[in-house]
């Protein structure tokens, strides 16, 4: 399709463009101004029936990213249908209310697919959050942020050859809602925004322009158990970020700007410096506006408790004192999980996981080169104790952060330490990681040693756990469980 993008010509762009069925049949229609799809509107314990048809000429299957469904409608790569097919995924909704994320999961195609388009966004709500009364309608704006680089005919270009398949893509303009300088018309009272993070690679630093701190009201699975206000806020590919806005006694005709701030030590300079372009991640650039264009007097107030959390306690957990291994292994041109690249159907003993079990499991970066789960967490940058492939000075300037996902049911994070050596660096993002809450992707950077509670209930079968910087995803930093 066509669509606006740009000022000037419209860009060729893949998109979900509403062949998506739900619930009562129903054809939803994508917004005629962006190329993202449709926003799917889903309540919990709703039954839904999505039809997918391939319309590209190349294998698609989509994944609805943070929903807990069974293993057929997770959109395995396994399941891709070829052009001309359809797939029809059948799910009940289980979670509880949450900003989630539809796009392709295409082997080895997953970063090019979802580049030229392939998004959306996904709200369900469920009552005990309508209860709270918050913000809706006009008053809750859901926001999708991406990169994109575009040549001189305002088409889309995916730049950066082999480094960009190695440090992922970055983008040279920032779009949100498919749209460059977006700004949004508000009245001056309470808003609820749900950011979504829906760029291939990039990590933004979420910050308002005048040090108004970020008042977070949830996360990937729905909302903390209370706000937290937080100078700036972390936020990696596939995210979600509910913030609450106050814009009440804000004159009308004032403005005031999310900017992702400066930061280090998550993505090497140089690689982004070999990927050539402009806008490095880790700098000052603004991402949208809001301008106030209408006083009002009254509007919800903010609660002081939003939700409850079962947390997952420690006798509950299958193997409270042996973690499982996620090492993320960034060797020589070599990504990993667990020293082993994505092969469909063959599944190691550590990714075996009796169905109906909460298991504990340690993310770290792991320089061996192998099998981890040994200590090898958490050497960090520069850090000592190399094997493998590749020196000390290649891993130093390699290391990067990987946002981890994993599907199905959302997960709690136990614990985020860090013990890499770059306590300068790590200064500028550490006020920003939010760990409360459920979570189903958690940026890890170097020098971080992160431990997850995550339950297995419902269904068996094969279900990914990627690193969703999407060309890292596409390099082979999958792997699967088997819930068994
Ligand atoms: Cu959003 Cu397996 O991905
Ligand atoms: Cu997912
Ligand atoms: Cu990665």
């Amino acid at each position: 399709d066509l669509v606006p993008v740009l000022p000037g010509k419209p860009t060729q762009v893949w998109r979900y463009s509403g062949n998506l069925l739900k619930g009562p049949e129903q054809t939803l229609t994508a917004p005629p101004d962006s190329y993202l799809g449709p926003l799917l509107r889903l309540t919990k314990g709703q039954k839904v029936r999505i039809r997918l048809r391939n319309e590209l000429p190349e294998q698609t299957i989509t994944h609805w990213h943070g929903l807990h469904v069974p293993m057929d409608a997770d959109g395995h790569p396994m399941a891709a249908i070829e052009s001309g097919q359809t797939y029809v995924y059948e799910f009940e909704v289980k979670n509880r209310a949450s900003f989630n994320f539809y796009h392709p999961h295409t082997h080895e195609a997953t970063a090019t697919q979802v580049y030229h388009g392939l998004a959306g966004g996904i709200l369900i709500e469920d009552e005990e959050e309508r209860a709270l009364g918050l913000p809706s309608g006009a008053y809750e704006i859901p926001l999708v942020i991406q990169d994109r680089s575009f040549d001189d005919a305002n088409q889309l270009a995916y730049w950066g050859g082999m480094h960009r398949n190695m440090f992922g893509f970055y983008g040279e303009r920032i779009l949100v809602n498919g749209r460059p300088n977006y700004t949004i018309d508000v009245d001056s009272r309470t808003y609820r925004l749900r950011l979504l993070n829906g760029s291939n690679a990039r990590i933004y630093k979420l910050m308002w322009d005048d040090g108004t701190p970020l008042t977070v009201i949830g996360v990937d699975g729905g909302l903390l158990e209370k706000p937290e206000k937080r100078p700036y806020v972390m936020f990696a590919p596939a995210e979600r970020i509910d913030l609450w806005v106050d814009f009440s006694g804000r004159p009308v005709g004032s403005k005031l700007v999310m900017r992702s701030g400066e930061f280090s030590g998550l993505v090497p300079p140089m690689a982004q410096r070999m990927m050539g372009g402009g806008l490095f991640v880790g700098d000052d650039y603004p991402l949208f506006a809001a301008t106030v264009t209408r006083a009002v007097s009254d509007s919800p107030k903010l609660p002081e408790k939003l939700a409850t959390i079962r947390h997952s306690r420690r006798e509950e957990l299958a193997n409270p004192d042996r973690p499982r291994p996620i090492a993320l292994t960034m060797g020589h041109m070599q990504l990993a999980l667990n020293g082993r690249t994505y092969e469909s159907d063959n599944v190691m003993d550590i990714e075996r996981i009796p169905v109906g079990t909460t298991q504990l499991f340690e993310i770290y970066h792991d320089h061996g080169g192998g099998m981890g789960g040994m200590g090898m967490g958490g050497m960090g940058m520069g850090g000592g104790m190399m094997g493998g492939m590749g020196g000390m000075g290649m891993m130093g300037m390699m290391d990067m952060a990987h946002p981890v996902h994993l599907h199905g049911e959302p997960f709690e994070v136990l614990s985020r330490v860090y013990e890499g050596r770059d306590a300068d660096a790590y200064a500028t993002v550490r006020d920003g990681l939010i760990d409360s809450g459920l979570k189903d992707t958690v940026l890890v950077g170097p020098g971080e040693v992160i431990r997850i509670a995550k339950p297995f209930n419902d269904y068996k079968g094969r279900f990914m756990y990627h690193c969703h910087n999407l060309e890292h995803e596409d390099m082979g930093m999958m792997r699967e469980f088997s819930v068994e």
